[in-house]
């Protein structure tokens, strides 16, 4: 595991941005593994603004979005299809067709998920992962307890998060209790896996999943295992 430390927020969606950049550079085909939250925001940014200049194609490039909350239309704002729409499709030019993102209002979940991993499987898996992290540690959407090695499935989410993420919501009591979530199994299948955290309310949980056991009650450090894994943190998130 690299972990970079840099001083600002700024610099960590630049610097994510740029290793992007170079491995989509050398394997056009690369299957990116999408975040969604505030985390990423400036990966993908830094992105649009590369592709802008014409630094970097991402011509062909699929994407993989991580999770989704379990009964939201992918027209509802706070839906993680509609964040990927107005965050990565449109500012990268990807066409709609080549980014994929768990159906969480599909009437048969188990079956959506089901469907989810073989789609993945038949993209070659994920070429590289950008991930967030949780302040309880999660990853995706795995909560602590999740297991290790577990695939594609529904998760209720946990108090704290719900909580965390109210702020995309009207009010507390709309954000979703469930969502599906690519698994830690899953994740740990990707060929590479940048995590980006900012801030100084990650500090705990990242200093947990770099440092801590490995352990199902901190998510993240599941990825100790993983043989390519880049961690890009400000100062204030690695202050721990
Ligand atoms: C969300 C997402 C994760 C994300 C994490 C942190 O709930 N499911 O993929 O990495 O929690 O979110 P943020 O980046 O907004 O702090």
């Amino acid at each position: 595991m690299d972990v970079v430390i840099l001083p600002t927020p700024a610099d960590v969606g630049t610097f994510a941005a740029q290793l992007i950049g170079r491995r989509v550079a050398a394997s056009p085909g690369t299957v990116l593994g999408v975040a969604t939250g505030s985390s990423p925001l400036g990966i993908y940014r830094e992105l649009a603004r590369l592709r802008a200049r014409e630094a970097i194609s991402l011509d062909g490039l699929r994407c993989f979005a991580l999770d989704e909350y379990v009964g939201l239309p992918p027209d509802h704002p706070g839906s993680y299809a509609a964040f990927v729409a107005r965050e990565i499709t449109g500012p990268l030019g990807l066409a709609p067709a080549n980014v994929r993102v768990p159906d969480g209002s599909a009437g048969d979940i188990a079956r959506a998920c089901i469907d989810y991993e073989e789609d993945l499987a038949a993209a070659g898996g994920i070429g590289l992962q950008i991930l967030g992290i949780g302040t309880n540690g999660h990853i995706g959407f795995n909560e602590p307890t999740s297991s290790l090695s577990s695939r594609t499935r529904v998760k209720a989410l946990s108090e704290q998060t719900r909580k965390d993420n109210s702020r995309f919501f009207p009010s507390g009591d709309t954000v979703p209790t469930h969502c599906i979530t690519q698994g830690l199994g899953t994740i740990m299948d990707a060929a590479e896996i940048v995590l980006v955290a900012q801030g100084e309310r990650k500090a705990a949980a990242v200093a947990a999943a770099i440092e801590g056991p490995v352990a199902s009650m901190c998510p993240a450090s599941v990825l100790q295992f993983h043989r390519r894994v880049t961690v890009v943190l400000d100062e204030a998130s690695a202050g721990r």
